[in-house]
Order: structure tokens, then C-alpha cells, then sequence
């Protein structure tokens, strides 16, 4: 997968499957598996670092994870997230945050928002540099929208995500992510651009769908939005295993004689 298979999924009516990883381990394993690419999102100071937003992310934590994932996925597509305030601080500083992201291993880079940020899109693409843009329930707004909060409702509100969603494809990138907004509305923006819609809690009607990989491996014990579909109970297995270890541990049946050294 390139950044020019997007549109070709589109046209041809694929869906496109993205997953979040942060590491070497799991970016090899999804290297391995059928999804398309990898998105090293800015949802790894939550999810890696115990954060409560992804407010505290930054550009050299950004570009840790990204370097990671690239070392367990050197052939995968791999967007890397901009984190807060990393494009609004003027173009140089824009411009050494992105540098360091596709330095770090990213092929494209991801970042929330459309007003204020469409001249840098169009300079970074001129660049070379393929850019994703995300809209909706953009989580580094976190304080300005009172909470995770489905966005879009209205007649206003959604006739403004429309219009950002044209605006970011005018501007360049090459797909846009649509987070916690109703489904209808993703349908018709998905409609309106000839880019991909890549849907997380935007419904089913869109060109393709993003999950965060410990969300869908149910490895997330804390609140699950209700978007999140877990495809493994992952936390109940582990929590399994390690106490299967323990417990042979304790009556020393583990390790076994051909576990260890004569
Ligand atoms: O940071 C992230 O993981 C994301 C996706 C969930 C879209 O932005």
C-alpha cells in the first residue's frame, strides 16, 4: 500500500484498514496481518504513557514511536501523528516538527483540524510530504470542546465539517479521518470528496475505518467509547496467562527441565 492507493480504493470501492501501533512489537505484527497501514497516532500518550488527553504528546515522543513501529514495520505504510500545538507555533517550527516525524520512519503525516492550517497543508504537500487530515471529534481539542463530545450535530456544525473537509482536500491530503460524528453526515462527505473518508465512530458508510490497536485487542481496561468494537477480550487473556504463570511459579513446575540449562 502507497499513498496513491488511496484514491485507487476509493474508486474501486475497498475499503481501507488502518490500526494504531506505537512499537516495534505490534507494528511487526501488523506488518504481518492483512491490514493496510499503520497510523503511529498521537493517542499513544494516552494509551502508552498513562496521559488523560493526548494534550501532553510531543514531536521527539511523536518521533520515538514512529522510529519504533518503522524498526518492526520497515515495508509498512506508516502516517505519524503531529502532536498539540506542532503547526500552529509558525511555519519553521511546522516545518521541524514534520521533518522530524518523516525522519523518524513516517511516509505521511496526520494532523487535527482544518481553519488555520490549510496554507501549511498546501506548503508541507508541495514539500513532498503526503498529509492526512482529521475532523470531527479532534481529541488535541479536547478543552475547547468540554469533553469527547460527537461533533457535527446540526445544521451548522455540519455544514461547517463539510465545508473543512473540502477545504483539506483542496489543500492536498490525501484522505481525511472523520472521528465521533453521525454516520449520515460521514456518508455525505465521504460522498462529496473524491479523497478517502476514514471513518472512527463516523458509521460504515465511508471508504474505509481507524481503531486504535488496544481498543480492538480489548487490551483497553478503562472506558470504551461506543464505537469500539473489541475483536479480542485481550486484557482477560493476559490477565490468564500471568496468573498461570504464577501459579506454576509457585509449585516450581515452571521452568521445566528442557527449559533450562544442563
Ligand atoms: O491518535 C490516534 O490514535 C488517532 C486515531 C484514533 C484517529 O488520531
Amino acid at each position: 500500500m502507497t499513498i496513491l492507493d488511496f484514491r485507487k480504493r476509493k474508486t474501486s470501492g475497498l475499503p481501507i484498514s488502518i490500526v494504531t501501533s506505537y512499537d516495534a512489537w505490534s507494528a511487526r505484527i501488523i506488518a504481518d496481518s492483512d491490514v493496510d497501514c499503520i497510523l503511529v497516532g498521537d493517542s499513544a500518550a494516552m494509551v502508552m504513557h498513562g496521559h488523560a488527553s493526548t494534550v501532553p504528546a510531543s514531536t521527539s515522543m511523536m518521533a520515538a514511536h514512529i522510529s519504533a513501529a518503522r524498526r518492526g514495520a520497515p515495508e509498512a505504510l506508516i502516517i505519524g501523528d503531529l502532536p498539540f500545538l506542532s503547526v500552529r507555533m509558525g511555519l519553521p517550527e511546522a516545518v521541524r516538527s514534520i521533518a522530524a516525524l518523516m525522519r523518524a520512519g513516517a511516509n505521511a503525516v496526520k494532523l487535527e483540524g482544518a481553519e488555520g492550517n490549510l496554507e501549511l497543508i498546501t506548503h508541507i504537500v508541495q514539500s513532498g510530504v503526503p498529509v492526512m487530515g482529521h475532523l470531527g471529534l479532534i481529541p488535541q481539542s479536547i478543552n475547547a470542546f468540554g469533553g469527547y463530545r460527537v461533533q457535527g450535530r446540526g445544521e451548522v456544525a455540519s455544514m461547517r465539517l463539510l465545508d473543512n473537509a473540502r477545504s483539506l482536500e483542496e489543500s492536498g491530503c490525501f484522505a481525511v479521518v472523520l472521528e465521533a460524528v453521525p454516520g449520515k453526515l460521514a456518508k455525505r462527505v465521504s460522498g462529496a470528496l473524491a479523497i478517502p473518508v476514514i471513518g472512527i465512530g463516523a458509521g460504515a458508510a465511508v471508504d474505509g475505518q481507524v481503531l486504535v490497536l488496544q481498543d480492538l485487542l480489548g487490551l483497553n481496561t478503562q472506558f470504551t467509547p461506543k464505537f469500539v468494537r473489541k475483536f479480542l477480550n485481550g486484557a482477560e487473556l493476559i490477565r490468564k496467562a500471568l496468573n498461570r504463570y504464577h501459579e506454576e511459579v509457585l509449585k516450581r513446575t515452571f521452568p521445566l527441565e528442557k527449559e533450562s540449562y544442563e
